[in-house]
């Protein structure tokens, strides 16, 4: 019979990338601790309407990328392509917005964009996601660049990544530099492609953001709307790079960034990684001053980041240590099968994990067992090691083994001083 697959772009995660998924989630609620963020979860599946009023109804996402289909009672849905655009939604709609004068919130969960899958580009992928709303300082600008600083080298990343920046300004200095780019890009019309052509006059700054490789060559000799901001908008971005010198934050500034959602204003940044191939960005973010506003909300301001955890998994080439150590109990005969059960109640009592091969036919076929499950101790009892009251403990790494008294309770305390030699 034919087997059915997984749909293109989607996949299985499982063995050591789940253990690497998990221990960048782990790290990061550590920190997002540590900083005074709070879980929130939202739905998976929304109104199309959110995403195409928050991230931009010019945007690749909103005009390619977006899982959307028609429900059984006929509404318009969307699977959530990031996390911001739900975020907001429910920052208002719990009545957040009313309760706190700060929100810091951060949510982990699956994205969905119909992009043309390749290596780090998913149809589904996940995120790690992170938002501030109520503060328009710069200080919590750098704070964010400054927690993930922690979390990346927790993980192991130190300095084998760059940290690009760059101010897209707010509306009042875009409506001059539109003019600014429109009469540059009206000048070379011809060599742009037919999405471009469109967004000439709907939505200028996005011809930036256009990954046909002419549109691009086009782009990077434009006029830069860095040159252009308006005073605020510089003293704002002059503020963060301060609090980025103070906090030893080495960034780098790439006047040419520019990001694929509409929202942002002023600060965006992209963590960039050179193991990554062509897609090598593993966390991007910016500030959104406008879109709680935008939403139907009061006028708050916000900034986040989204870690693309597929691909910061990626980066993480070390097995990921396992926390606790891991025990397997290999069993000769009937007798010291019947051990297996008072043995786990006593083992998971204790928070330990215990494992064993359930119908083994010999200690051989159990020992290999072990291996493949990665165990760090092997118990072995069998009808002689009864006879004589004791277990033999074998530590795998090393492949020495020691005997002692074969009586649970006693078993527990001496397996910590085991562990310490
Ligand atoms: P984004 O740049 O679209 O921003 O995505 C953030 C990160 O998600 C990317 O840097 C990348 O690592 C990962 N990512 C995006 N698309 C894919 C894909 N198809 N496959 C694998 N990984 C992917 C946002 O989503 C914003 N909501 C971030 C944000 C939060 N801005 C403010 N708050």
């Amino acid at each position: 019979m034919e087997r059915i697959k997984t749909l293109r772009g989607f996949r299985d995660i499982y063995g050591e990338e789940v253990e690497k998924l998990r221990f960048i989630e782990i790290t990061s609620r550590k920190y997002f601790e540590l900083f005074g963020y709070k879980e929130i979860i939202t739905p998976i599946l929304e109104n199309t309407g959110l995403f195409i009023r928050s991230i931009g109804d010019t945007t690749d996402i909103v005009e390619k990328e977006m899982f959307t289909f028609r429900d059984l009672s006929g509404e318009s849905v969307t699977l959530r392509p990031e996390a911001t655009a739900g975020i907001v939604r429910a920052y208002l709609e719990t009545g957040m917005f009313a309760k706190e004068r700060i929100s810091k919130l951060f949510s982990i969960g699956p994205m969905f964009r119909h992009e043309r899958p390749q290596k780090g580009r998913y149809r589904e992928f996940r995120q790690i996601d992170v938002e501030v709303f109520g503060i328009d300082d710069p200080i919590i600008d750098a704070e964010l660049i400054w927690m993930t600083s922690f979390i990346l080298k927790e993980i192991g990343l130190e300095k084998k990544y760059t940290i690009e920046v760059n101010s897209v300004g707010c509306p009042v200095c875009r409506a001059n530099f539109k003019n600014i780019i429109v009469d540059y890009f009206e000048a070379k019309e011809e060599g742009l492609c037919n999405d471009c052509k469109r967004r000439l006059h709907k939505n200028p700054l996005r011809i930036f953001d256009c990954k046909n490789t002419q549109c691009k060559e086009i782009g990077a000799t434009s006029p830069m709307l860095y040159d252009n901001l308006c005073e605020s908008c510089k003293i704002h971005f002059n503020g963060f790079l301060e609090y980025l010198n103070i906090l030893k934050l080495n960034v780098i500034i790439n006047k040419r960034l520019v990001r694929g959602l509409d929202y942002y204003t002023r600060t965006v940044f992209e963590f960039i990684s050179n193991d990554l191939g062509a897609q090598n960005a593993f966390l991007a973010g910016g500030r959104y001053n406008n879109l709680v506003e935008a939403m139907g909300g009061p006028n708050v301001p916000g900034i986040g980041f989204a870690i693309g955890m597929d691909r910061l998994a990626m980066l993480i080439n070390e097995p990921v240590k396992k926390a606790p150590p891991q025990f397997f109990f290999a069993y000769l005969g009937d007798r010291a099968k019947a051990l297996i059960i008072p043995f786990m109640e006593r083992f998971i009592e204790t928070q330990l994990k215990l494992s064993y091969l359930p119908q083994a036919k010999s200690l051989k076929s159990q020992m290999r067992y072990a291996d493949a499950l990665k165990a760090d101790y092997v118990l072995i009892v069998g009808d002689d090691e009864i006879e004589k009251g004791i277990i033999v403990i074998r530590d795998m790494k090393r492949g020495n083994q020691i005997n002692i008294p074969l009586d649970i309770s006693s078993l527990i305390q001496n397996l910590s001083a085991f562990f310490e030699k």
